[in-house]
C-alpha cells in the first residue's frame, strides 16, 4: 500500500513529473498525497488530504523530489500525517511504505534528544533518525543504512537530503523499482510510471539500498556492501486503461468479463497443460491468495476435488505463514493475485522458496513481485483492473482453475472450451440486459438494509463468500457469506422479518439441500433472493442465471452488479471505496 514516486535528474519540473507518477499509483492508497522537492538548501512540501483526481501541484521548480499517496496505518487521515515527513532542520524528507514496528521506542528516544514531531505516523521517526546520524558525521547513505537497521518490520523508505543533493532508498518489504534514464533516475512502487521515460529498470530486492545523485550505487543490507546493479531492459508495455463510455471502471470491468473468458478459452490450452503436468508431479499442492483471490482458490479446491479428483489445500495467504511447517522441496504453492504485490502473498512465498518448495504464480500484473517469484508463471490476461473491488481478475482465475481441473482429469479440451465460451455468452446477456432496471425494486430494498446473508454449498460456497465481499467493499452493507449447512449452527439466530438472504442454487448436487436451507430462513421471516437456473417457490425474488456447465463463474455476476448499483443508490464511489486500496503491501 502507499504509492511512491521519486525523481532526480536534469529536468527542473520534478514536482510535475512526480505528480504524474503518483496519479498512476493512486490504486495503492488514496487517503492523502504529498510531494517534497529541494529548493536551495531546504525542502518544500505540498500535502493534500483525499484523492489526487486531476490535482495540480504548486511547488517551485526543482530537479529532485519525492512524492507519496497514502493508505493510513499509523495516525488518522490528516494533513499532518500525510507523507513526506521532515526532520527538524527541514533538509531531510522521507516517505515510507510499510510499518516500523518499534517506532514508539525510537520516537521516545528521539524526543528525549529534543526532536520535535508533527505527526502520529511511525514514518516520522525516519527523518529524525537520519538527522541524528548525519549529526554524528555519517554521510547520507550510511545514515540510511544505520537508520534502516534500527527499524523493525517490513518497509520501503525513500529519502532526500538537500545538502548532499541525493536520494537514498532502502527496503525489506514493499516494491521499489528504479528507472535509469539519460542523466536522470526515477524510483517508484511500480514500473508503469517509469516506463514512459526509460525501459532500463532495476527491481530493488529486499535488503538492498540504493543511493542516487549523479551516479547510482547499490548496496546490500544490513552490511552496506556495494554490489553491481543488474539492469533489466523491459520489453513489455504497461497497458493503460480508460473508462471509455462507462460511468465507472468497475462497470467497465464487469462488462469486460466475457472477453476475458473467451481469451482464456481460446489461448490457454498449452500453458494449462504444462501446469497440469507440474501439479500431477507435486506432493502437496497449496492454493493461496487474499480477499477475492483467496475465494478463487477456495473455489479451485472444490473444482479440483469434483473434476480432477485431486485434493489440494487452500488457505488465506496471510494465514499460510502459520501453516508452512510441513512444506518440503516437493510442495507446490500456487499463488493467485491480481496485483502480484500483496505482501500477505509475497511473504509466505519467500518463506516457501527458502524451504525449496516450487512456486506457481497466477497473476494479472506482468513484472510484479509475485510474477517474478514464480518458477512457473501464468498471466491472467484480464487487462488492467482499476476498480479496487476485483471482478474480471476473479473471473479469469476461475476460468483458469476450471480449465486446469478439467485438463488434469482428462484432455478433453474441446468440451471445456465450449463450456467456457457458452458461459461467456451467458454473462454477456446478464451484463447487457438492463440489470439495473430489471432489479430496481430489489436494489432499493437492499440499499435500506444493514445486513445481507449469502448462502451456497459445494462449489458455490466460495461464490457466497466472494459475493459478500463485493457487497461489503462497494456498498458498505454488512454481508455474510455462509456454507448453507452452517446456517442452522448459529447464524440463523440473526434472521428476522425481511432479513435479505441471497441463495446460490445452481442446478447441481447442491440444489435440493440449499433450497431446504432457504426454506429454513423463509420460515423465520427471511426474504429470499434466488440466483439459479431453476425457479423455486421459496424465492421472493428470482435472478435467473442459465446453466452452462460452469455455474461457478456466472453466478457471481449478479452479485457484482447488485453491489455496483447499490453503491450508486447510496451515492458511493464504487471504484475507490473508503479505507481500501487496490494493492495491499502492508501486513
Ligand atoms: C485488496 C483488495 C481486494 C483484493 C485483495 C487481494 O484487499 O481490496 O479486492 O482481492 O487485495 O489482491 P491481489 O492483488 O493479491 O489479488
Amino acid at each position: 500500500m502507499c504509492g511512491i514516486f521519486g525523481y532526480i535528474g536534469i529536468k527542473d519540473n520534478a514536482s510535475e513529473i512526480i505528480l504524474k507518477g503518483l496519479k498512476g499509483l493512486e490504486y495503492r492508497g488514496y487517503d492523502s498525497w504529498g510531494i517534497a522537492v529541494k529548493i536551495n538548501d531546504k525542502i518544500s512540501v505540498e500535502k493534500h488530504v483525499g484523492k489526487i483526481g486531476d490535482a495540480k501541484v504548486n511547488l517551485p521548480k526543482s530537479t529532485i523530489g519525492i512524492g507519496h499517496t497514502r493508505w493510513a496505518t499509523h495516525g488518522g487521515v490528516t494533513m499532518e500525517n500525510a507523507h513526506p515527513h521532515l526532520d527538524c532542520t527541514g533538509e531531510i524528507s522521507v516517505l515510507h511504505n510499510g510499518i516500523i514496528e518499534n517506532y514508539r521506542e525510537i520516537k521516545d528516544e528521539l524526543i528525549k534528544k529534543g526532536h520535535k514531531f508533527k505527526s502520529e505516523t511511525d514514518t516520522e521517526v525516519m527523518p529524525h533518525l537520519l538527522e541524528e546520524y548525519l549529526k554524528k558525521g555519517k554521510n547520507f547513505t550510511e545514515s540510511m543504512r544505520l537508520a534502516f537497521n534500527h527499524c523493525k518490520g517490513l518497509s520501503a523508505f525513500v529519502a532526500i537530503n538537500t545538502k548532499s543533493h541525493q536520494i537514498v532508498a532502502a527496503k525489506n518489504g514493499s516494491p521499489l523499482i528504479l528507472g535509469i534514464g539519460e542523466n536522470e533516475f526515477f524510483i517508484a512502487s511500480d514500473a508503469s510510471g517509469i516506463l514512459p521515460y526509460t525501459r532500463n529498470l532495476i527491481f530493488i530486492k529486499d535488503n538492498e539500498m540504493i543511493s542516487l545523485d549523479k551516479n547510482l550505487k547499490l548496496f546490500t543490507l544490513p552490511d552496506g556492501k556495494e554490489i553491481k546493479p543488474k539492469i533489466e531492459v523491459i520489453t513489455w508495455n504497461v497497458e493503460s486503461s480508460s473508462k471509455e463510455n462507462f460511468k465507472h471502471f468497475m462497470l467497465k470491468e464487469i462488462n469486460e468479463q466475457p472477453k476475458v473468458i473467451r481469451n482464456i478459452a481460446e489461448n490457454y490450452e498449452d500453458q494449462i497443460l504444462e501446469l497440469a503436468k507440474i501439479i500431477k508431479k507435486s506432493r502437496g499442492t497449496f492454493f493461496i491468495g487474499c480477499g477475492t483471490a483467496y475465494y478463487a482458490s477456495l473455489a479451485g479446491m472444490y473444482l479440483f476435488s469434483k473434476i480432477a479428483k485431486k485434493h489440494v489445500n487452500t488457505a488465506p495467504a496471510s494465514e499460510f505463514n502459520y501453516l508452512e511447517d510441513f512444506l518440503t522441496k516437493e510442495s507446490l504453492i500456487i499463488a493467485l493475485s491480481q496485483s502480484g504485490e500483496t505482501i500477505d502473498v509475497v511473504e509466505p512465498l519467500s518463506r516457501a522458496k527458502r524451504k525449496g518448495a516450487k512456486i506457481v504464480s497466477i497473476v494479472n500484473a506482468l513484472g510484479s513481485t509475485v510474477y517474478r517469484m514464480g518458477d512457473f508463471k501464468l498471466l491472467l490476461g484480464a487487462g488492467p483492473e482499476k476498480a479496487v473491488a476485483s471482478t474480471k481478475a476473479y473471473i479469469a482465475k476461475l476460468s483458469i482453475l476450471f480449465m486446469l481441473a478439467n485438463l488434469i482429469d482428462n484432455n478433453n479440451f474441446k468440451s471445456v472450451k465450449n463450456i467456457l465460451l457458452k458461459t461467456a455468452d451467458q454473462i454477456e446477456k446478464i451484463v447487457t440486459d438492463g440489470f439495473e432496471n430489471k432489479y430496481k425494486n430489489l436494489i432499493k430494498f437492499l440499499s435500506k438494509k444493514e445486513n445481507v446473508y449469502i448462502i451456497g454449498r459445494g462449489i458455490s460456497y466460495g461464490t457466497a463468500l466472494e459475493g459478500a465481499l463485493k457487497l461489503k467493499e462497494i456498498s458498505y452493507i454488512h454481508a455474510e457469506g455462509l456454507a448453507g449447512g452452517e446456517l442452522k449452527h448459529g447464524p440463523l439466530a440473526l434472521i428476522e422479518k425481511n432479513s435479505p438472504c441471497i441463495v446460490l442454487a445452481p442446478d447441481d448436487d447442491t440444489y435440493d439441500a440449499i433450497i431446504s436451507n432457504a426454506m429454513e430462513i423463509k420460515a423465520r421471516g427471511g426474504y429470499i433472493i434466488g440466483i439459479s437456473s431453476k425457479k423455486s417457490d421459496v424465492f421472493d425474488e428470482f435472478i435467473e442465471v442459465k446453466e452452462t456447465g460452469c455455474s461457478i463463474i456466472s453466478q457471481v455476476i449478479p452479485m457484482q452488479l447488485l453491489s455496483y448499483y447499490l453503491a450508486l443508490e447510496k451515492n458511493l464511489d464504487p471504484d475507490k471505496p473508503r479505507n481500501l486500496a487496490k494493492s495491499v503491501t502492508v501486513k
